[in-house]
Order: structure tokens, then sequence, then C-alpha cells
């Protein structure tokens, strides 16, 4: 699974499977996760949320009503109400010419759950979502990481990437385990910018940033390599602008369509 020399190496192009390969099936299921798998992703992509009793699962929105049979905030149901919603008739509904009938089997994963299925093969790319409001998120994630032998000495650097909006989530895991490479997600209004001061700021406790993709210009790519950082932009669907971003010189990828990306690194 390891591409050489390292993960994290600036040669690679990484594959991101972006809440699963979720162009196939639905998003944040064991099913999205196994098809970003198939595809040879480098990266499951995973966001976080907590319910009312702590357990973290992996979902993108803070309440459960677009993906699931039902309604409410992650954070004021228990884990025992979330278990049992149907997590995949949304994207059968959605996507008739994708449905399959199992995705009506689909339940919404808790992260031990994710770790349990797929192991220490696979490589995880996870995010703290709104991390102010679950102040238990970021120790309890790299408790989980340590249960599950994904992070430490014996573990290939890159095994494991956390990435958020929220710099205090980063800089409290920095403070965790300074080890642990970290993305700093940015949602720029137009056209990204960074002054020398910020990357400095940022590559004090990350390796690198995410930016919404369409916020770039060559000449942020070129500014923001020539600082050492990592840049993984999100989420790139068309082939033509995974080309593009790759010839600017970007480290990696958030697709919904991981095999468009493979496609596109095996074509340039
Ligand atoms: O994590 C990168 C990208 O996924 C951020 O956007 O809203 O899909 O989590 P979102
Ligand atoms: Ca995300």
């Amino acid at each position: 699974k390891e591409k050489s020399p390292s993960l994290l190496s600036e040669e690679n192009i990484l594959i991101i499977a972006h809440r699963g390969a979720s162009g196939y099936a639905p998003e944040h299921t064991i099913y999205s996760y196994a098809e970003g798998e198939k595809m040879h992703s480098d990266y499951i992509e995973i966001d976080l949320q907590m319910t009312k009793d702590g357990k973290l699962i992996a979902l993108h929105d803070s309440d459960v009503s677009r993906t699931t049979n039902s309604e409410g905030e992650v954070k004021d149901l228990l884990y025992e109400e979330i278990r049992i919603l149907d997590a995949g008739s949304w994207f059968n509904e959605e996507n008739p010419d994708l449905a399959q009938s199992v995705f009506k089997n689909a339940t919404i994963p808790t992260l031990e759950e994710i770790f349990e299925h797929f192991g220490t093969n696979s490589n995880y790319y996870i995010e703290t979502k709104r991390p102010e409001e679950y102040p238990e998120m970021v120790n309890q994630l790299v408790e989980t990481l340590n249960k599950y032998d994904l992070l430490g000495e014996d573990v290939p650097r890159g095994k494991v990437i956390i990435q958020s909006f929220s710099e205090d989530s980063l800089r409290e895991l920095h403070e965790l385990d300074p080890s642990i490479p970290l993305i700093q997600l940015i949602s720029f209004n137009h056209h990204a910018r960074l002054s020398q001061k910020q990357i400095d700021k940022i590559r004090s406790y990350a390796v690198g940033i995410g930016p919404n993709y369409q916020s770039l210009s060559e000449p942020f790519v070129h500014n923001i390599r020539d600082a050492g950082l990592l840049l993984h932009p999100y989420t790139v669907n068309k082939k033509e602008d995974m080309e593009r971003l790759i010839n600017w010189g970007v480290t990696g990828m958030f697709t919904n369509y991981p095999d468009r990306l493979k496609e596109v690194i095996e074509e340039t």
C-alpha cells in the first residue's frame, strides 16, 4: 500500500477518497470506504462527529437528516439511536443509476468500527469537525488511534493524517503528539492568499494546507510548495481540474472519484 519512499514525500500525489469513494456509494459508510480502497486510493477520508454519550462516529453533517432516515443533532443523540439508522437509502433515491440494494443496510460507522474493518493496512485522513462543540474529541481520537496501533514510532509516517478547519484543534493535537502530520484546512472566499507570516505560523504546527481548489492559482501553489508545505485541495471531481492542479504542483487531492484521479496520475 505504501508508495516509496514515504507517503508524505513531495513527489507523491496522494489520492484521498473524500468520504470514501462517495461518488459511487453512500458517503461515510463501509461501502464507500471499501470502494475507495478498491480503487487504490491512498487514504480513506473520515469526518468526525461525537454522539451525546461520547462515541466518535463518521459523519459529515452535524445532524443526521441529510444522509439518514431520521433527524436530529448528533450531539443530542445516543449512539444506540444512531447505530440503527439507515445511512444508505438516501443515496439510492438520489442516484438511481448507482443504486444497490445492499446500500439499504448501510449504517453510520464508529471510528472504532472503521479501524476494525480496515485495520493497519489502510491509511486514514481524519477531520475533526466542530471540535469546539466536542471538547473531548481530540483526546479521544488520539486514544483510539493508539488503541488500534495507528500511532507511534513503529507506524510509517503518514499512516494517519489529521486535518481541521480549526487551528485550535490542530494545535491541541500538535501538543499531544507532535509526530502526527497535520493539515490546516482553509476555505478561501475568492483568491487564495497567505502572507509569509501566515505561512510561517501554519508551518509551526502543520505539514501542509487543504484549500478549496476553486480559489487556487499557479503562483499560490508555487508559493506554498516553495515554503515546504504539502498542498491537498478539496474536492476535485473533474479530470480537467485534476490535471491542471497536478501541473501546478499540488501533492494530493480530495476526490469523490478516486478512479478518475488515478487515471489522471497515470496519464501525466
Ligand atoms: O476535508 C476536506 C474537505 O472534505 C473539507 O470539506 O465539507 O467535505 O469536509 P468537507
Ligand atoms: Ca472533510
